[in-house]
């Protein structure tokens, strides 16, 4: 069953009964009627046309085009939901080579900071942002979170030993709009501040300043991003027949039917690495709650399959479905004639395009033999078709998680590890 919606954004969803198609749609109207548990932390389902027309939007821009001119490189410190965002758009455009190629391309180099909490790679950062011009976006909705205040309590000290008073023009604050230690911090220094709504949950908050602000330091057309989106808003409301609704009724259908626990999602192409990472926060933190859920997983296509690939073929069976993405390539490659004498020559003149879909087209029918359930996700290489499928998935996903029972917008155990953490005799040893 292909699913149109965007021309370059297409679903093919397979399942086998109508089951559960009524209980699909009741859960996607208890999305759009606001009578859902969490039903308070909808603000994203609109988000995208009401931020495009905003004033903050603006004023992102010129903001991101002064952190542009004034530093070589900009550390985003964020963790979870305040930086996946960031990550998955930059890594989606350039691959692991944004940084190789910023200064051709006339960008600051961008590091991630605070999503860990390894030595080793504050360290490095250090090492990299010394001698040069630099400045700090801080990304945290509720201000308080350790990871990301840890690494920026170190650079901050940095910035203002080079900087003196000037480091509090270097830094960018994302977080709430009025509580909060970061919300604080950046009072008291004066810090140019966006705001993440109280009505949208990390996760969900990819098209506020946490997302954009970064990605327009990148020097990525956030208007085309934001333009996909909009149509995702609109081609989603009240439409339990499109894209989001299909996938959800297919996730449901594989969790409940056939007792699925896993679903891996198997991207094409490296540069959908955090794009995998991205949806595996989002449904994984989203559903994983009350003993229910899809486990979520990720292989790259064609690279896992000579490694996982054997596991998804012939390993536990009822226990995986798998959702391929598969992107349109911006660029390509012909294969050459060469004089080596070695039997690819029939493959000379063919393209890496060819090489490629036949990899997810042999993973994708091999698989499916293998009995794991199998759905396919095509969609163009523009900014407007990632903005509409994440919009997109962020339907799908509310929708899932109702059909499964569960409060999409809250996250109980991540705030538990949170409060261990904080507890935890290591810090007196
Ligand atoms: O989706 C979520 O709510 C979480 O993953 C948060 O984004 C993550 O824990 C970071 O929280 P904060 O932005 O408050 O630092």
């Amino acid at each position: 069953m292909i699913t149109k919606t965007r021309s370059h954004v297409i679903g093919d969803f397979s399942i086998p009964s109508d089951k559960f198609h009524k209980w699909m749609i009741k859960s996607y109207n208890t999305l759009y009627d606001g009578t859902g548990e969490g039903s308070k932390m909808r603000g994203w389902l609109n988000w995208p046309k009401e931020y495009y027309v905003s004033e903050e939007y603006r004023t992102l821009k010129s903001t991101a085009k002064e952190i542009r001119e004034k530093s070589d490189i900009v550390i985003v410190i964020g963790i979870g939901g305040s930086y996946l965002t960031p990550q998955m758009i930059i890594h989606s455009e350039y691959g692991d080579y944004y940084n190789e190629l910023a200064s051709k391309n006339g960008n600051p180099r961008i590091y991630f900071a605070g999503r860990d909490l390894s030595p080793e790679h504050l360290k490095q950062i250090i090492e990299i942002v010394s001698g040069v011009d630099w400045s700090i976006i801080y990304i945290s909705k509720s201000g308080g979170t350790i990871e990301p205040a840890l690494s920026f309590h170190t650079l901050w000290e940095l910035l203002e030993k080079q900087y003196g008073k000037e480091a509090n023009q270097r830094v960018y604050a994302v977080t709430d709009s009025s509580k909060g230690i970061l919300k604080g911090l950046a009072n008291d220094g004066d810090w140019r501040s966006f705001i993440i709504p109280d009505d949208i949950g990390g996760r969900y908050s990819g098209f506020t300043a946490c997302g954009l602000l970064p990605i327009a330091v990148a020097g990525i057309n956030t208007d085309k991003l934001l333009k996909g989106a909009i149509d995702a808003v609109n081609d989603c409301y009240y439409n339990p027949s499109s894209f989001a609704g299909k996938y959800a009724e297919w996730r449901y259908y594989n969790y409940e039917e056939r007792t699925n626990s896993v679903e891996v999602y198997a991207v094409n192409t490296p540069f959908l690495a955090y794009f995998s990472e991205w949806l595996k926060q989002l449904f994984g933190e989203s559903e994983g709650k009350d003993g229910k859920g899809l486990f979520p997983a990720s292989i790259i296509i064609p690279t896992d399959l000579h490694s996982l690939g054997q596991y998804l073929q012939e390993g536990l069976r009822d226990l995986i479905c798998e959702t391929f993405f598969d992107r349109d390539f911006k660029k390509n490659v012909k294969i050459p004639k060469v004089s080596l004498k070695d039997n690819l020559k029939i493959r000379e003149g063919k393209k890496f395009t060819q090489a490629a879909a036949a990899a997810m087209d042999g993973a994708y029918n091999a698989h499916s033999e293998g009995g794991n359930a199998c759905s396919y996700v095509r969609f163009g290489s523009t900014l407007e078709d990632m903005g509409y499928l994440m919009q997109t998935m962020f339907v799908a996903c509310a929708v899932s998680a109702y059909m499964l029972g569960v409060n999409p917008f809250d996250q109980p155990g991540v705030e538990s590890h949170k409060v261990k953490m904080q507890s935890s005799s290591k810090w007196d040893e």
